[in-house]
C-alpha cells in the first residue's frame, strides 16, 4: 500500500514531534514498554527518573499533534560530565521499520552533544539484532559482552559505545545520516 494511502499516515507530518516525556505520558509509554521488552520498566522506574534524576533526560515522540498526538515512541539518556549512556529506545511495534527509532536515536545523540557528551554507551540483547543495526548504524561498535546480564533468560549484553562525539568526523557523519533519514521520510508520506 503507498504509504499516502495508509489512513493511518495519511495527512501525519513528517516528523516525529519529539518532546521532553512527562508524568502524564507514562501511562502510554508503559503501553509500549510492555510490548517492546521482555522484562519491563515498572512505572515507578519512570517516575522516579522524571522526578529525581537530574542527569536523566527522556523523550517521547508523538504522530500529529506535539502535545495531544499518538505517543509512537520514547527513548532516554544519561549524562555524566562527558558520558552519556542509552538507557532505553522503544518504537510502538506497530509503528516500527518506519525510520520512528532512528529519529528517536538523533534526537537522544543530539541531546548528549548539546550536553557536551563527548562519548556514548549503551547495553543490547545479544539476540537484538535490529537495535545492533541501527546503533551501528550511527556508529557504535560492540566493545563488550556482559555474561548472562539479562535475569530473565540469562542472554549476554552486548555493550556498544560510540566515541569522539563532538568531533567533527562524528559531527559529519551524523549530518549526513541526517540527510539521509529526512529525504527517507519525505519520500515514505
Ligand atoms: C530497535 C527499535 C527501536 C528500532 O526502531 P524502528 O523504528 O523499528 O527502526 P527504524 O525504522 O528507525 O530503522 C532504523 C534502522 O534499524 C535497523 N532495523 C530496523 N528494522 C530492522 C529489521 N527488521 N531487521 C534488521 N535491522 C533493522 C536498520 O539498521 C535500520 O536502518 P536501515 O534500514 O537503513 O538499515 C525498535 O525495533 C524497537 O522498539 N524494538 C524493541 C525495543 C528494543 O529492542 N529497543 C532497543 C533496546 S537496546
Amino acid at each position: 500500500m503507498r504509504a499516502d494511502l495508509d489512513t493511518r499516515t495519511a495527512g501525519r507530518p513528517e516528523r516525529l514531534a519529539i518532546a521532553p516525556m512527562t508524568a502524564t505520558d507514562i501511562r502510554a509509554v508503559m503501553r509500549i514498554e510492555a510490548l517492546s521488552f521482555t522484562t519491563s520498566w515498572p512505572p515507578s522506574a519512570f517516575q522516579s527518573e522524571l522526578a529525581d534524576n537530574k542527569l536523566a533526560h527522556y523523550f517521547v515522540g508523538r504522530l500529529g499533534d506535539p502535545l495531544s498526538g499518538e505517543l509512537v515512541a520514547y527513548g532516554g539518556i544519561w549524562v555524566i560530565l562527558e558520558d552519556s549512556h542509552i538507557t532505553t529506545l522503544a518504537v510502538h511495534p506497530d509503528w516500527r521499520a518506519k525510520r520512528y527509532g532512528e529519529e528517536m536515536l538523533v534526537h537522544l545523540l543530539h541531546e548528549a552533544i548539546s550536553r557536551k557528551a563527548s562519548w556514548i554507551t549503551l547495553e543490547a540483547r545479544e539476540s537484538n539484532v535490529v537495535a545492533q543495526n541501527l546503533y551501528r548504524k550511527y556508529g557504535f561498535t560492540t566493545v563488550s559482552t556482559r555474561r548472562a546480564y539479562y535475569s530473565d533468560n540469562g542472554e549476554d549484553a552486548v555493550v556498544m559505545w560510540a566515541g569522539n562525539l563532538r568531533g567533527d568526523l562524528y559531527r559529519n557523519r551524523l549530518a549526513s545520516l541526517e540527510r539521509t533519514l529526512s529525504n527517507e521520510i519525505a519520500r515514505r508520506r
